[in-house]
């Protein structure tokens, strides 16, 4: 999380860097701003990982999705491509569904690729216990559903 913060932040200041006018004698190079810009005090890399479950229930009575639009080509396609659905999922600390809640993912995800099963997320992983209790983390990406492994960018925290 801190991470992709510090680099926007990075590239905010390597912008305003470039934009602002400076003394002849002053490096602007990109490195050289990039070297004070680490040596600034308050902003040192920070990681921070977070380990929970998400449960994305799509049937059934406890159903936390709900689909709310999709094109006339949805039916025809084998990857549900043009559907959209909003959730609101419980993120629990172990794997089993009645674990500790220890959040919500809320937000939309939708089938964005023809040629496989990949959503593209908008969503905010809601923190209402623990340390993180009332913060939040916006998250956009792919979401290839059927990898096993999958990144996406943190936008904001
Ligand atoms: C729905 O949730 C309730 C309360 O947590 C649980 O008792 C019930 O077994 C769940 N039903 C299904 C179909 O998962
Ligand atoms: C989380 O924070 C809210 C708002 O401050 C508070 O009402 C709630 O009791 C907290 N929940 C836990 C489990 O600490």
């Amino acid at each position: 999380m801190g991470k992709q913060y510090i680099i926007s932040m990075l590239c905010a200041i390597l912008i305003a860097g470039i934009a602002m006018p400076v003394a002849p004698t002053i490096n602007k190079r990109p490195v050289a701003v990039e070297r004070w810009f680490k040596n600034l005090p308050h902003t040192k890399e920070k990681l921070t990982k977070l380990h929970f479950y998400f449960h994305d229930v799509v049937s059934g009575k406890n159903s936390t999705v709900v689909r709310v639009a999709e094109s006339k080509a949805t039916v025809k396609s084998p990857t549900v491509f043009g559907a959209v659905f909003v959730m609101d999922d419980p993120l629990t600390e172990g794997p089993e569904p009645d674990s500790k809640i220890v959040g919500r993912a809320q937000g939309i995800y939708s089938s964005a690729s023809m040629e496989e099963i990949g959503f593209l997320m908008t969503l905010n992983f809601v923190f209402t216990d623990g340390k993180y209790n009332g913060s939040s983390l916006s998250v956009v990406g792919h979401n290839p559903i059927f990898h096993k492994y999958r990144e996406m960018p943190i936008l904001g925290c």
